[in-house]
């Protein structure tokens, strides 16, 4: 799902962010079995009823899954419109070819993710997971 020897800062604030995330759902990072339940919640949709399977050709390249992220967005911006509420999902990547049999993805497509989409469970704690603070992420150049 991410490239070998991913380096700091992504590294790190990937783990932050699954650390946070995980815990809010009961998963520790002591628990020895905290990887096949993290599997098996992502598996699970999260509890969501329907998830989209979003593709790409293979042939594609790197500005053309920047534009399938984009694409993405306003798809889950849209279901907000509609009062859902949705999941990236790039674990199901790891059994693309069981999710390729059974959604009938041809040859020549590459799945991208998954996104799990179902309406907000009321009266759980909701958690934001951190984010990098503006001024290590973006530069601003003039006035
Ligand atoms: C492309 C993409 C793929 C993701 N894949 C996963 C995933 O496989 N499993 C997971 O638990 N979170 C995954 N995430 C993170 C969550 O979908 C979500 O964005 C994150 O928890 C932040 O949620 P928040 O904005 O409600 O804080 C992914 C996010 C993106 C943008």
């Amino acid at each position: 799902m991410y490239p070998d020897g991913l380096a700091s800062p992504y590294r790190d604030r990937f783990a932050a962010a699954a650390a946070q995330r995980y815990a809010s759902l009961g998963i520790e990072r002591a628990d020895p079995d905290r990887p096949t339940k993290i599997a098996t919640l992502n598996a699970a949709a999260f509890g969501a009823p329907a998830v989209l399977f979003c593709y790409l050709d293979r042939t594609m390249g790197p500005g053309q899954w920047a534009d399938v992220g984009m694409y993405l967005q306003t798809v889950m911006l849209l279901l907000r419109a509609e009062g859902l509420h949705s999941c990236p999902q790039v674990m199901w990547t790891v059994y693309r070819e069981t999710v390729s049999r059974a959604v009938g993805a041809e040859d020549g497509l590459v799945l991208f993710c998954g996104v799990s989409v179902g309406f907000e469970k009321e009266g759980v704690p909701r958690l934001r997971t951190g984010r990098a603070d503006m001024t290590e992420t973006v530069s601003f150049i003039g006035r």
